[in-house]
């Protein structure tokens, strides 16, 4: 039997998104969980720095009943100069039940479940995928609006957010209206009309009030070019959501972590009423365990 994985939004269908969002909402709103009679041995790698996702995962699989074992680069031979494929050989002869990943190369996820028998999560792959993010993010807008196809509005640094990627992925799939908000030097248009010609592009923060969930995202440091201090200063000085700019009051999520006063000031972060962000945090401890079952089961 072919395994299932979780490294793109590619790997699942509209079915699997309902069963595997019903799952979380179900887990978030259940008193008690029942804990698996056979407990698993989850692998969690991540080479990247990450606190939601790495603790949600942890948190998610002990919730489980299962083992939950977390390999960080510094704390992995990796930064004693062995190989990634000696490392890989290294963990899968331990005989993980499941592997979730994070890397900064692209398609990494991709290409080792490739190899593997066990199922692979795609915990973040550079500036790919975060398929697990969008999932969380569904199921946020879904406790909410329950299956009416809002407006979604993402800002940002949609070029390098694996998270917008994802995002544009899952609610192009089911059907919902997108709204892209980013400077030119945030967004690659072609890249994205290949995933939906149909999205609305905006070069500005008027229009927000036309949307029902505004998602701000983190602009990437990491992954923008050494002298992108310009485009920093120039978002912030353009994007950064004021209070002033909420008068239709939308939902806000942001996928964390965030710019203080770069993506969202620190008074919209701290007082705005109708702030997702920390729900957000919290359904990503049920999200992932609905993952987990969906791929064990
Ligand atoms: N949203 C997200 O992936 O956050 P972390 O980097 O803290 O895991």
């Amino acid at each position: 039997m072919v395994n299932k994985n979780i490294t793109s939004i590619d790997d699942l269908s509209v079915k699997d998104i309902n069963l595997i969002s019903n799952q979380a909402i179900k887990f978030k709103n259940s008193k008690k969980i029942q804990v698996a009679k056979n407990s698993k041995n989850i692998f969690n790698l991540f080479l990247e720095p990450s606190t939601r996702t790495t603790v949600s995962f942890e948190l998610a699989a002990k919730k489980l009943g299962y083992n939950s074992i977390n390999i960080n680069f510094e704390k992995s031979s990796l930064s004693k100069g062995e190989t990634f494929t000696d490392t890989m050989n290294t963990l899968i002869s331990m005989k993980p039940d499941a592997l979730i990943i994070r890397d900064k190369t692209n398609f990494s996820p991709q290409n080792i479940s490739k190899h593997l028998n066990i199922p692979v999560i795609n915990a973040g792959d550079g500036t790919n995928e975060h398929p697990t993010q969008a999932l969380l993010d569904f199921c946020v807008i879904k406790s909410i609006y329950k299956n009416k196809k809002i407006s979604i509005g993402l800002c940002g640094d949609i070029k390098h957010s694996r998270v917008a990627h994802s995002n544009i992925k899952l609610f192009t799939k089911l059907g919902y209206k997108l709204h892209l908000i980013a400077p030119s030097y945030f967004i690659d248009k072609n890249e994205v009309n290949k995933i939906n010609p149909n999205i609305i592009y905006h070069k500005n923060l008027k229009k927000i009030n036309d949307l029902d969930v505004l998602m701000m995202l983190r602009v990437q440091k990491e992954r923008i070019p050494k002298n992108g201090k310009n485009m920093m200063n120039s978002f912030k000085k353009d994007y950064c959501l004021l209070s002033e700019h909420l008068s239709s009051k939308p939902y806000l999520m942001h996928p964390g972590p965030v710019n203080r006063n770069i993506e969202i000031s620190d008074n919209v972060l701290d007082n705005y009423p109708k702030s997702l962000i920390l729900n957000q945090v919290e359904m990503g401890v049920y999200l992932r365990m609905a993952c987990l079952k969906y791929l064990l089961k």
